[in-house]
């Protein structure tokens, strides 16, 4: 039996990544662990076959905490476990740098005394900035970096600890950038959960500035297969950024959707631009395609399944809205994490 340590897994990708890997491999087992924050979501961890999926609370910065639930020898370190949203990021850095940051140093300590045999880091193309408008130009991995929030800024940090692990320790160490992921269970503070969900309810969808920004879109499950490609193929020390060649404007995404729903544009808001917003990311993925991986959803087909989870499960969005989601903190820990 092989085993995954896996951190951030009741989170978005994280959650469909542990659900791939557990569907897809019956001699795997998962140790999953994730600090419940307020995009932490046990609902999100559903109907995982309990025998080979354990879950811990702890948080990654916590070095005993992490030591003590990390085996030896794993198989691998999968770091999903992060703050990932960029506006919370620019109301408070803090709990971006103590996690993104120290927390992925903890991680790299712990499965250097643990043996773990690999350590795949999650990252962003948001590391390597903003290109322009209009451009041929992409991201490849060798794009300086030039990360202009500070969520992007603590992602970046921990990318140059991930790439010291390797170069100083020999530790086998894996870094994949992925652009925007779409998909099922994504907590709908981001821009296609948001728009799905307030649509569905009629009410205001908002759209940052002239809604002309750019961004390249990947369904969640085909993220996740490249992670598992990188993990089972790919040399140690490498880097791959991840995309599905599927640039959209930020106003074609929102007007998508209304029109997949039924819904007139007048509910689209035009509000006052995030400061510093990146105007256009767009990634390259030849290396990780010469590794023998291809997106599988097309934007459309990919959009679709999304919006139809979310009008299949009302339960989980209801939840989700009114912090229902959030009672197990006090009924299993004593306390309360916090939506805002
Ligand atoms: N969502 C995207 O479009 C996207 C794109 C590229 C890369 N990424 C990266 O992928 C990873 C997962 O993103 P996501 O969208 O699923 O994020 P998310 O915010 O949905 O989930 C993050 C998870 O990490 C957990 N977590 C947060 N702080 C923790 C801590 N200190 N200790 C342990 N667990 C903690 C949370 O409880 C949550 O379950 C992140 O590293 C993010 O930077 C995301």
């Amino acid at each position: 039996m092989r085993t995954f340590f896996v951190t951030g897994g009741a989170g978005f990708i994280g959650a469909a990544f542990v659900h791939l890997i557990l569907r897809e491999f019956s001699d795997v087992r998962v140790i999953n662990f994730d600090a419940l924050t307020y995009a932490g979501n046990l609902d999100n961890l559903s109907g995982l076959d309990s025998d080979r999926h354990t879950f811990v609370r702890g948080d990654i910065r916590d070095p005993m905490a992490v030591k003590e639930s990390m085996p030896m020898d794993v198989d691998a370190v999968v770091n999903f476990a992060a703050e990932s949203h960029v506006d919370r990021s620019i109301e408070s850095a803090h709990d971006f740098v103590t996690t993104n940051v120290v927390g992925t140093q903890v991680l790299l300590d712990a499965a250097r005394g643990t043996r773990a045999r690999k350590f795949c880091h999650i990252s962003t193309d948001e590391v390597m900035g903003s290109l322009s408008d209009g451009s041929e130009e992409v991201f490849t991995e060798d794009s300086p970096f030039a990360p202009n929030s500070p969520y992007a800024a603590s992602k970046a940090a921990a990318e140059h600890l991930v790439r010291a692990a390797h170069h100083t320790f020999g530790l086998h160490t894996l870094i994949t950038r992925c652009g925007n992921n779409y998909g099922p269970r994504q907590f709908p503070e981001k821009l296609i959960p948001l728009a799905i969900t307030n649509a569905l309810q009629d009410r205001e969808v908002p759209v940052y500035g002239d809604g002309r920004n750019v961004r390249d879109w990947i369904y969640v499950h085909d993220h996740c297969r490249a992670v598992l490609q990188v993990i089972e193929r790919a040399p140690a020390g490498e880097t791959y950024n991840i995309g599905a060649r599927n640039e959209q404007r930020n106003i074609e995404v929102v007007e998508s959707i209304l029109k997949a729903l039924n819904k007139p544009s007048s509910l689209i808001k035009f509000v006052t631009d995030r400061p510093g917003h990146d105007r256009r990311y767009s990634i390259d993925p030849g290396k990780i395609e010469k590794l023998g991986w291809l997106p599988r959803a097309g934007w459309s087909e990919g959009l679709e399944k999304t919006i139809d989870w979310y009008i299949k499960n009302p339960q989980w969005l209801a939840r989700v809205r009114t912090g229902e989601y959030l009672d197990y903190y006090e009924r299993q820990y004593g306390e309360r994490a916090s939506q805002k």
